[in-house]
């Protein structure tokens, strides 16, 4: 109900609607505008009210809600569905829970903070409220499970050509890393449920420090992480990042459910990435090995050179790179 009124603000943004109207066209009372309109002010909506004239919506707050991301949205079925949280553990587990009872692809789960944010190989996620976008996909493609990885690459493209759009240079530290001025701005986790040759389903977990200030930071992670606000001085809104990548991920993702064709993100993945052509750590087996990351296969996986001369396919669990981000 309360989005019914959000909407008809928006709708007659130009105008005062009085409450006698609002009440009649949603059917409820007068009080229960009134109630609205308030609930609708504490989430920082901006609603002129006049008495014998009515409510007019002045601005809307950049929170990650449906109403607010979809008027930048043009997908046909990712985030049809937004489910937004104030707080959550992690969207990634709400995400997983979701899916488990028959949530259908598509949806997305946001909050604007998350209190066990998840990153890869176990390790926490920073999310504080309101600073960034942290949000999760729930995906059901009809692939084989050895193929997931690819779903991270895609992704990977989708966040690069959304943040490209701000006129920065982005680039992608392979797997699930996106990296401005040598500094991470955002993680990718994706997480499914398979059988042998069958996903359940996906979950791919986005998380984006928008407007994260460089002070924010914990010590642990301040000097390689940034933030788009830390990196270009500015802030800048969310919803409009946040449905920026979900029209990007959706056009690639169409692309490979209907004929397993990842070209185009394959090619902004390796145009876009930091390690092609360089030295980098690999921490195998819990050794640290120099090698020469040499390519991007058609499968996602990181070609690497050994000093031997010997090539290896990796894939994205077995490896962490190391001391990457100070390196030129
Ligand atoms: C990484 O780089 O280690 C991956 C980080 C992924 C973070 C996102 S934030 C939204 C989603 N929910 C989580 O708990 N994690 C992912």
């Amino acid at each position: 109900m309360k989005n019914k009124v959000l909407n008809l603000l928006k709708e007659n943004k130009n105008n005062f609607l009085s409450g006698e109207k609002i009440s009649k066209e949603i059917g409820v009372s007068r009080a229960a505008v009134w109630k609205y309109i308030n609930t609708l002010k504490e989430e920082g909506y901006d609603i002129e009210s006049i008495s014998r004239k009515g409510y007019k919506i002045i601005n809307s707050p950049d929170i990650l809600t449906y109403e607010e991301i979809k008027e930048y949205l043009n997908t046909d079925f990712i985030g049809n569905k937004i489910i937004h949280f104030d707080t959550i553990n992690s969207t990634n587990i709400k995400a997983k829970e979701l899916a488990e009872t028959g949530e259908k692809e598509g949806t997305v789960i946001i909050s604007e903070e998350q209190t066990l944010g998840r990153g890869r190989l176990g390790r926490i996620w920073i999310a504080p409220k309101y600073k960034g976008i942290w949000m999760s996909i729930i995906l059901r493609p009809n692939i084989n499970p050895i193929h997931v990885a690819k779903i991270t690459q895609i992704s990977a493209a989708a966040v690069c050509l959304a943040i490209s759009e701000m006129e920065i240079e982005v680039y992608i530290k392979w797997p699930n890393d996106i990296i401005i001025n040598n500094k991470k701005v955002c993680g990718i986790l994706t997480e499914m449920s398979c059988e042998l040759n069958k996903i359940n389903y996906a979950v791919l977990g986005i998380g984006i420090n928008v407007n994260i200030d460089e002070n924010e930071f914990p010590d642990s992670i301040k000097n390689t992480a940034a933030s788009i606000k830390s990196a270009l001085g500015k802030e800048f809104m969310r919803k409009k990042i946040a449905a920026k990548v979900l029209n990007h991920f959706e056009t690639l993702y169409k692309q490979f459910i209907i004929d397993g064709n990842t070209n185009k993100s394959l090619d902004i993945c390796r145009k876009k990435s930091i390690v092609l052509g360089k030295k980098i750590n690999i921490i195998k087996n819990n050794k640290t090995i120099s090698v020469k990351a040499v390519d991007i296969n058609d499968e996602g996986e990181l070609v690497v050179e050994y000093e031997n001369g010997e090539t290896e396919n990796l894939i994205s669990g077995e490896i962490s790179l190391k001391n990457f981000y100070n390196k030129k």
